[in-house]
């Protein structure tokens, strides 16, 4: 029913844009649920920190977003304290000892279709809890077992279902109903339905242990021994050793600036930051807020240096830990602007036309989601957290209650060929004994000139996941849109290979992407691209804004 009220609310959008999804002066949380998000503000209001909130907001997604929220995968988190203090953790899974660079091809030499997907042998070593213990000890200030208490009852006492859950483990059941300690707590006779209660026992008990007796209880305690016997169970590779020997690694952002702003994001094993600068850097040459807004030229733009990033994302990126990484050559601007030049005013360049760059000679020697927090005091933090497939490998560790993740399928199995995101890589990220395999997950935060927080952005969605947390970016600072436009904006993608442009569905102009196609690009829809959980603090009222983007029904709070 159209009321003054609905008149008032649309006019105020025509005139001003969308209103953020929630907006306060003491904090904010954007995450995939609403359970999640509310564990997360009632730690804020507790006296806890961002750091802290955002511990017990990837506990909270452990039990009340299975398919992706886990403590069986691993992330990487960027924060940014009221203090200057910028860092990043990275918790991203490692292979197990026993993996080795052709794991997953046959005799011949071609891939075995699914091994690095739905088997045990998918799994990386987990480094979700190690991250977050990693944090709580460096910034954490309030007890660890209080960051857990809630997401322990929310697994014991169980927590509704909303549309988008029942509707997640009706079209996974096939995949859910394959291992049998999984459909034990996935599957039902019935199809699930909004409102159902999930109740999660042996999760709830193996979040007790670790909240009693510390994160290192995962690696060397009863969950360990759970975990070691689920791999004898389904044959899988991860050793006791592995799970003593993984580390969560403190690591300096990758910093450049954009437009005068400071961008602080993920380095390897993340190509996140590096290629979210590659991309960034080449815009530097356009002004952008000149050209009309998703018309062909600003699509064409972004498209063309996504193209040329992405292609040398397949040969230079992998885990710095074991190879050498040029970062300061990949987001230089010169290295940019060379690719800038390159690019033609009007025409689409063929991907077969772009050669990734050559890695330096010294190499001759090697379902996600994302969730922002701002607090009270300035301090904030931006995690995107992974098993990878929705589900992960869908076997779930025997008495603990929770999924490990098919990490394993993001390391390039055999150069050239892709993987489930499409993308093509090489030996920088070929399979080895602890190496992490490479991530495009992007937290970032972004300040402005003046040294200000502007942005904590970040985003699922595989490939995608640059790109979107780039256009989310670059909406704000080129289009001066509020949070909630920013993402709620379609998007689009390109990563050199295959060469084709994926666009949401219904967000483009018809004329506008016929004008694209005379100029040599092809199209293909994607009914969503990403889930971009973003916060936006404005420093004149010093109101924080968050968006929860509606593409995955995600929650934000504010107060
Ligand atoms: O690390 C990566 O890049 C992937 N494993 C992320 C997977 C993902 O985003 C799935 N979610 N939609």
């Amino acid at each position: 029913m159209i009321n003054r009220f609905t008149i008032l609310i649309v006019s105020l959008n025509i005139i001003f844009g969308s209103v953020p999804d929630a907006s306060g002066v003491n904090g904010a949380v954007t995450s995939s649920n609403k359970f999640a998000s509310d564990v997360g503000i009632n730690i804020l209001k507790d006296g806890g920190n961002a750091v802290d909130a955002a511990i017990a907001v990837g506990f909270a997604l452990a039990v009340v977003h299975p398919g992706a929220g886990n403590i069986g995968g691993g992330g990487f988190m960027v924060i940014r304290l009221a203090d200057g203090t910028k860092t990043t953790i990275d918790f991203r899974e490692t292979a197990p000892q026993k993996a080795s660079r052709d794991m997953f091809l046959d005799e011949n030499g071609d891939i075995i279709e699914g091994k690095s997907w739905s088997t045990s042998w998918a799994s990386g070593v987990p480094g979700s809890v190690a991250g977050f213990g990693l944090a709580h000890e460096e910034f954490g200030t309030l007890k660890w077992s209080q960051l857990i208490d809630s997401s322990i009852q929310l697994a014991r006492d169980g927590y509704s279902l909303n549309y988008n859950d029942a509707n997640s483990f009706n079209r996974y059941n096939d995949f859910l109903t394959k291992d049998s300690v999984t459909r034990t707590i996935f599957v039902r006779d019935e199809e699930f339905k909004t409102g159902d209660i999930l109740v999660q026992r042996n999760l709830a008990s193996t979040l007790e242990r670790i909240s009693r007796a510390g994160w290192e209880e995962f690696y060397t305690g009863k969950t360990a021994d759970l975990i070691q016997k689920c791999m004898e169970r389904t044959d899988g590779l991860i050793s006791k050793n592995d799970l003593k020997n993984y580390i969560a690694v403190q690591r300096d952002p990758i910093t450049f600036s954009y437009r005068d702003h400071i961008v602080y994001s993920m380095p390897p094993a993340s190509s996140g930051g590096i290629a979210l600068a590659g991309i960034l850097n080449q815009l530097e040459n356009i002004d952008l807020s000149s050209l009309p807004f998703h018309g062909a030229d600003h699509i064409h733009y972004l498209t063309e240096c996504q193209r040329r990033v992405y292609a040398d994302r397949s040969t230079m990126l992998g885990d710095m830990d074991f190879i050498p990484v040029p970062i300061s050559h990949l987001i230089s601007q010169e290295y940019a602007d060379n690719h800038w030049m390159s690019i033609d005013s009007i025409y689409a360049t063929s991907s077969s036309e772009i050669l990734p760059e050559e890695p330096p000679s010294y190499y001759e020697s090697e379902e996600t989601t994302h969730y922002s927090v701002v607090d009270k005091w300035g301090n904030a933090v931006s995690v995107t957290t992974t098993i990878n497939g929705w589900f992960g490998s869908g076997i779930t560790v025997d008495g603990a209650g929770f999924l490990l993740n098919n990490e394993m399928d993001d390391f390039s199995s055999k150069p050239g060929t892709p993987n489930a995101y499409g993308l093509v890589g090489a030996k920088a990220n070929e399979i080895a004994s602890g190496k992490r395999m490479l991530s495009s997950m992007t937290p970032t935060i972004v300040e402005n000139p003046n040294g200000d927080l502007l942005l904590v952005v970040g985003s699922p969605g595989g490939s995608t996941i640059i790109t979107t947390a780039m256009q989310v970016i670059s909406n704000v600072i080129d289009f001066k849109m509020n949070i909630e436009d920013a993402v709620e904006s379609p998007r689009y993608h390109h990563q050199w290979l295959p060469d084709v442009v994926y666009v949401e569905q219904f967000g483009y102009a018809t004329e506008t992407l016929d004008a694209l196609k005379e100029r040599g690009y092809k199209f293909a829809l994607r009914s969503s691209i990403g889930e971009a959980n973003c916060i936006m603090y404005d420093p004149n009222t010093k109101i924080i804004h968050a968006s929860g983007d509606s593409r995955r029904g995600a929650s934000a709070i504010a107060y």
